[in-house]
């Protein structure tokens, strides 16, 4: 699960599922006993009912016992009316066990269902040897009329007060109208739960959205201030100092921390390069005077070239240090004025043929007829021109060629440097424009190709203080072609 909202959700679900399911199954339970209960309640009543209206009519009539055609004995008419109206399954059986009343439902049964009710219908107390009267006591139970009858839930009981002519009372209700009850609540149960259950999912991702909303919030604006150059800003802080305050103070308090050890590294290699330029110029001068007296041994003479051309170096990478290093604090100023960008391709023509002449390369330079004025800083874009026409040349074997050209299309004015060198792996693309990033880490300052690694960072850093963008396109062993792209709204008057 991807998110804690959604996380939240499943609990909250699960949470509510079970404790609904609970709840229905101590319901469901609970329900049940008590209409086992009523059940139980309802058939002790027809059975005292009975009993009642029989020691009754004993009172009144006496003889309540009669002979039917087949000489068998039967309750006697009136009566059987009166009891016929008695619900569920009643049975009448005489002293001796013989079957006396039957109502309509019990009736109802075959016979050989009948026949176990009126096994179960025995008086009490006829199977312990009749004795004692009407001293039996009552049984109650449960029975399931096989094969496939109902089930009864049923109860004996002795009559004692009708003058001896009766054995036993049975009455017996089907346990099906309980269990249909008990199966009407499982399903109420069950349609509640379904209607109910997703409104309340939703109700409870709404919740665990509202809940979180302020850490999406927060997750928003760290990523712009992580983003650029924006580590001043700070979080808002809420108004309540629950955990998302004060997760929120403590983002704050790193990003303090952070930009001020930001801006400490960057105070510091700005106060360095800056420092060392004064000493640095001292040197060079002293080189040069040296250099200058007549009659140097020649050792000595190549000594001091050797020096100056170091000096010479490390006076670049000073300056190209502090350039990142005021750009970084942004305290880096471009002098934007109209210029005509043919202007800059022809001051830097020189400078190109002659680094292309050395490394043997031929260069041509390509330009529209019209002028393409643009709002830039003169000497930063002939900069960027220059370190990539250096870079082109540099990673060019002889008798190759680099090619460098302006052109204005409709998505702004394009500057294209291609050559047909070394190329770069598709794997280094990624890393070219780091700082201090070279191919090859190995071939150092002095090497074959000299460079510290330095020339695309400020590249970009240029384009981009221009509103521009520098991407590059490169394959191996064919060449590589850098496009700085300057919107159309950098365009000067
Ligand atoms: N035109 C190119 N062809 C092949 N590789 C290139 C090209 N331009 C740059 N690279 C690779 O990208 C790396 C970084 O270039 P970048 O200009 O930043 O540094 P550099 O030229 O090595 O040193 P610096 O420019 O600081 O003197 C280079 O070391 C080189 O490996
Ligand atoms: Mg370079």
């Amino acid at each position: 699960m991807e998110s804690i909202r959604g996380r939240l959700t499943v609990w909250y679900a699960t949470a509510l599922i079970l404790s609904v399911a609970v709840f229905a199954i101590v319901l469901y339970v609970s329900r049940r006993s008590a209409t086992y209960q009523d059940l139980e309640s309802r058939i002790q009543s027809e059975a005292d009912l009975t009993a009642g209206i029989l020691a009754e009519s004993y009172r009144a009539r006496g003889v309540l016992v009669e002979q039917d055609t087949a000489g068998r004995p039967v309750l006697i008419p009136e009566i059987a009316a009166v009891l016929e109206v008695v619900p569920d399954f009643l049975l009448l059986t005489s002293r001796e066990g013989r079957l006396l009343f039957a109502s309509p439902d019990a009736r109802a049964l075959t016979f050989a269902e009948f026949d176990q009710l009126n096994a179960l219908a025995a008086p009490p107390d006829s199977a312990a040897g009749g004795g004692g009267g009407g001293g039996g006591g009552r049984v109650a139970g449960q029975y399931r009329v096989t094969p496939n009858g109902p089930t009864l839930h049923y109860v004996v009981r002795p009559v004692p007060d009708a003058g001896g002519q009766f054995g036993a009372i049975f009455a017996g209700a089907n346990t099906q109208t309980a269990d249909l009850r008990a199966a009407q609540l499982v399903s109420t149960i069950i349609v509640a739960f379904l209607v109910g259950i997703v409104p309340a999912v939703l109700v409870g991702r709404w919740i665990a959205g509202r809940a979180l909303e302020p850490v999406d919030r927060m997750i928003t604006e760290v990523r712009e201030i992580t983003d650029g150059r924006s580590l001043h800003r700070r979080l808002a802080l809420p108004m309540e100092k629950d955990e998302l305050g004060r997760l929120a103070g403590t983002l704050n308090q790193m990003m303090a921390r952070l930009e001020r050890s930001f801006t400490a590294l960057r105070r510091f290699t700005a106060d360095a390069s800056h420092e060392l330029k004064t000493p640095l110029t001292v040197v060079r001068a002293g080189v040069e005077r040296a250099i200058t007296r007549p009659n140097l041994p020649q050792e000595t003479l190549a000594g001091l070239e050797e020096t100056l051309q170091e000096v010479n170096r490390m006076t670049e990478l000073l300056e190209s240090l502090l350039t990142l290093a005021r750009a970084d604090e942004g305290r880096a100023d471009l002098h934007r004025e109209p210029v005509d960008l043919r202007t800059i391709m022809e001051e830097a023509e020189e400078t190109a043929e002659l680094l292309a002449e050395q490394a043997g390369v031929t260069v041509e330079l390509r330009m529209p007829d019209a002028p393409v004025v643009l709002a830039v800083d003169r000497s930063r874009l002939r900069q960027l021109i220059l370190n990539l026409v250096e870079n082109a040349v540099k990673y060019t074997p002889r008798g190759g060629h680099v090619s460098v050209e302006l052109e204005v299309s409709d998505g702004g004015v394009l500057l294209v440097v291609a050559d047909t060198g070394i190329g770069i792996a598709p794997g280094d693309l990624p890393h070219i424009f780091d700082r201090f990033w070279r191919v090859d880490q190995a071939r150092t300052r002095t090497g074959e190709r000299p460079g510290v690694g330095l020339g695309l960072a400020i590249s970009k850093w240029i384009a981009e203080a221009h509103g521009g963008t520098i991407d590059v396109q490169s394959r191996p062993g064919r060449g590589t072609t850098f496009t700085v792209r300057f919107p159309h709204g950098a365009m000067g008057p």
